[in-house]
């Protein structure tokens, strides 16, 4: 699966355990995953049996979430897929306009694989009469792309000397497709809630100020392949300074997840959120009121690689403390259902059954 900032890598295990600890009071088929980034979660759900209906707002991750959530292994098996990727893979390289910005004005990707990764976009095209076999194609694309990048997991920036990975061969990969059907859509999560219908929304809005668009603005341009007008040192696309997200504002991110609160109807629902977050635990619960029963699990978390290795100025020499190297993450379950919330804090020592409903 893609590098991705605030993804569930880790927590994806004890999500979906949870997931399924609900569904083993009250049945559940249908789970809304709202905020799908890499689609890990939705994925690892549909692996448990679920229908996903998996959205985000930026083009990248409707691709992964339309090939990880919603193309059915059986009718795409590697067989049919293989030869395809073959194909693309031994395409000539190509030195466009992506080569130029990526490669050649920054440096996300080694010139030779920015070419191949060029050509192979380009001949995607070709399959657009399958919005599901081009999904899937951009989707190995993705992350044989993720593979050879030289960056610390966003597009921020690109490091400063080439990453080891960024000299090995780009190599397109069958993506680990399941059985069996799902939904991925592009929208905005204030805009789609209403319109989704689920047995149980899975919620994972950012956490902070840093725009996703702008930590994968090369993904979106790969996906959306519009040569976009870019700007400063990390050539990010100018629409990252219009397409914004109120959950990554500090001053509008309450208002916006208490109006998707009310916007969803759906019997039960599980927020992600993390201590590093703009809300308290206590915050969140106060806007879960009205959801009926709610309890709050927690886990501790190793923060990111860059916390554990330190602060360090361009001449290598270590700078500045870093603060912490571990944070705390919460499942916050909220259900009509009373059974739902004592069986979650049953045997669960860090539970705590946060209303009465
Ligand atoms: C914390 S990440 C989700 C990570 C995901 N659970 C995973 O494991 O990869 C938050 C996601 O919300 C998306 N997002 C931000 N604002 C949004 C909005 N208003 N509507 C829909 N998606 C949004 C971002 O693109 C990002 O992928």
């Amino acid at each position: 699966m893609i590098k991705y900032i605030g993804s569930k890598r880790v927590l994806v295990p004890w999500i979906t355990e949870t997931i399924c600890r609900v569904s083993q009071v009250t049945p559940l088929r249908r789970v809304v995953d709202l905020f799908s980034g890499s689609a890990r979660v939705g994925h690892a759900l549909k692996a448990q049996g679920f229908y996903v209906i998996a959205n985000d707002h930026n083009a990248y991750a409707q691709v992964l979430a339309q090939a990880l959530v919603g193309a059915d292994a059986r009718k795409y098996p590697v067989g049919k897929i293989q030869p395809i990727l073959e194909r693309l893979a031994a395409l000539k390289p190509k030195t466009g306009w992506f080569t130029q910005t990526y490669c050649l004005k920054a440096r996300y990707f080694q010139p030779k694989n920015g070419a191949r990764i060029e050509a192979i976009r380009e001949a995607i095209e070709a399959y657009q009469a399958d919005p599901t076999l081009r999904a899937i194609l951009l989707t190995s694309l993705l992350l044989a792309a993720d593979k050879v990048d030289s960056t610390t997991g966003i597009q921020m920036a690109y490091l400063k000397r080439w990453a080891p990975r960024a000299w090995n061969e780009l190599h397109l990969a069958y993506p680990p497709l399941l059985p069996g059907s799902g939904e991925a859509h592009l929208g905005d999560a204030l805009e789609v809630a209403g319109a989704l219908e689920g047995d149980l929304f899975y919620l994972d809005p950012p956490y902070n100020a840093h725009s996703y668009l702008g930590n994968y603005h090369v993904w979106e341009t790969l996906v959306r392949f519009d040569n976009p007008a870019t700007y400063g040192v990390a050539q990010k696309r100018t629409d990252v300074r219009e397409r914004k997200s109120p959950f990554n504002s500090k001053k509008e991110a309450k208002a916006a997840l208490e109006q998707l609160l009310a916007r969803i109807k759906a019997p039960h629902l599980v927020l992600s959120f993390s201590d590093e977050g703009f809300f308290r635990p206590e915050e969140i619960e106060a806007l879960l009121e009205g959801w009926g029963f709610v309890v709050r699990l927690s886990r501790p978390h190793r923060r990111y690689v860059g916390a554990r290795i330190g602060i360090y100025n361009p001449q290598g020499v270590k700078v500045g403390q870093v603060s912490h190297t571990e944070n705390r993450e919460f499942l916050f379950v909220a259900s009509q259902k009373r059974a739902v919330a004592l069986a979650l804090a049953q045997g669960e020592p860090t539970a705590k059954l946060a209303l009465g409903g």
